[in-house]
């Protein structure tokens, strides 16, 4: 008897932890989860600006490279400035480093005003050059190193810093390669490792897939969002459209030295009259009913080339589902049917007149 006694007690208070213990980390998960978003919602309402550009005059001789231009880069967000060749991306990266004078205006970084002698601000930024900087006469890992060592002093933490940079960006089997050795993608690379191993919390990259293949272009887009991801705050100069769409939490579209538009890409869209650009391959179609066709509401432009319809929409809620109507109702077969959104050049040329890459 006293031995089945003791076995009943043994077994309750095991079933009893049990249960405490399921129940326990649920409820402190729970409340661990809603304190997080808490804290990540006013993360994201005080984002204070690191970088701001105040009406930014800067003439080269009888050329206005950057025309009362005005930016504002938020603490840990990455910024698109798109713009074609000659709109004045790269005057405004030299003039944030200070590497350049202008004509007028006011550029301050984390909180400070920009000057040549700035050094403590400078520390805290990483630059891509346009144009490819390293060292021809040292190999991978000495441009590297040497790079890292004008910020970093010391040995061993250069050491370590180096050795990521090059696992980022993946030259690790090109160590003892010179720049001239390397193909067009790897030496794009190479610049953004010297540009980056430092560790910079705010980086400037200008341009840096031009003349470069997909496969490292994709690299090099999916390192900057890792880079953003770990905290550093980013400029992204282009001309490609593509690019910040992917890459950007916002956007700043700039021409002739001017801003032309800001915003996310979604808001840019929706400062624009087209909604969406839609195209029909038909089999047949008749004057008679392309002219119903090209009557439908909310259409800004409408073509046929050959057996190809393109349409051109402003916003409205039921284009398609009235085109689609239409062509039953009518009876006009066709083989493709295809609608896109308006892109980041449907904004450039409606504000501009003219196509981002010309
Ligand atoms: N050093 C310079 N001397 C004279 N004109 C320049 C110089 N650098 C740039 N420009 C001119 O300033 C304008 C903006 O150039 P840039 O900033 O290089 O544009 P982006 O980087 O957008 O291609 C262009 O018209 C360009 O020709
Ligand atoms: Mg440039």
């Amino acid at each position: 008897m006293e031995k089945e006694t003791k076995k009943k007690v043994t077994i309750k208070p095991k079933k009893e932890t049990k249960k405490k213990v399921t129940i326990k980390p649920k409820k402190e998960t729970k409340k661990k989860e809603t304190i997080k978003s808490k804290k990540e919602i006013k993360k994201k309402i005080v984002k204070k600006p690191i970088v701001e550009i105040k009406n930014l005059v800067k003439n080269y001789k009888k050329v206005t490279a950057l025309d009362d231009f005005n930016l504002e880069i938020k603490e840990g967000e990455i910024l698109g400035l798109l713009g074609p060749n000659g709109s004045g991306k790269t005057t405004c990266i030299n003039c944030l480093l200070s590497l350049i004078t202008f004509d007028k205006g006011m550029i301050k970084i984390f909180d400070k005003e920009m000057s040549p002698e700035a050094y403590d601000i400078k520390s805290k930024i990483g630059v891509i050059f346009q144009d490819v900087a390293v060292f021809n006469e040292l190999t991978v890992l000495e441009n590297i190193d040497y790079f890292c060592g004008l910020y970093i002093s010391d040995h061993k933490l250069r050491k370590q810093y180096v050795e990521e940079a090059v696992k980022f960006v993946g030259l690790e089997e090109f160590l003892k390669f010179r720049p001239k050795q390397l193909s067009g993608g790897l030496l794009r690379r190479l610049n953004i490792a010297c540009g980056i191993a430092h560790k910079p919390s705010l980086i400037f990259f200008d341009e840096p897939t031009v003349g470069v293949d997909p496969q490292s272009r994709n690299k090099i887009l999916e390192g900057i969002k890792e880079l953003n991801k770990k905290g550093a705050t980013i400029l992204y100069t282009t001309h490609y459209m593509e690019e910040v769409e992917q890459l950007c939490d916002r956007i700043v579209i700039i021409d002739k030295g001017k801003e032309i538009a800001n915003g996310s890409k979604q808001e840019l869209k929706e400062k624009i009259k087209i909604g969406e650009k839609v195209t029909i391959e038909v089999l047949e179609i008749n004057p008679e009913q392309y002219k119903k066709i090209s009557k439908i509401k909310n259409i800004l432009d409408i073509e046929q080339i050959g057996n190809t319809i393109n349409i051109v929409f402003k916003n409205g809620n039921h284009n398609l589902d009235t085109l689609i109507d239409l062509l039953k109702a009518e009876d006009i077969k066709y083989e493709r049917f295809f609608s896109e959104r308006p892109t980041l050049n449907d904004v450039f040329l409606e504000m501009t007149g003219k196509e981002l890459r010309d």
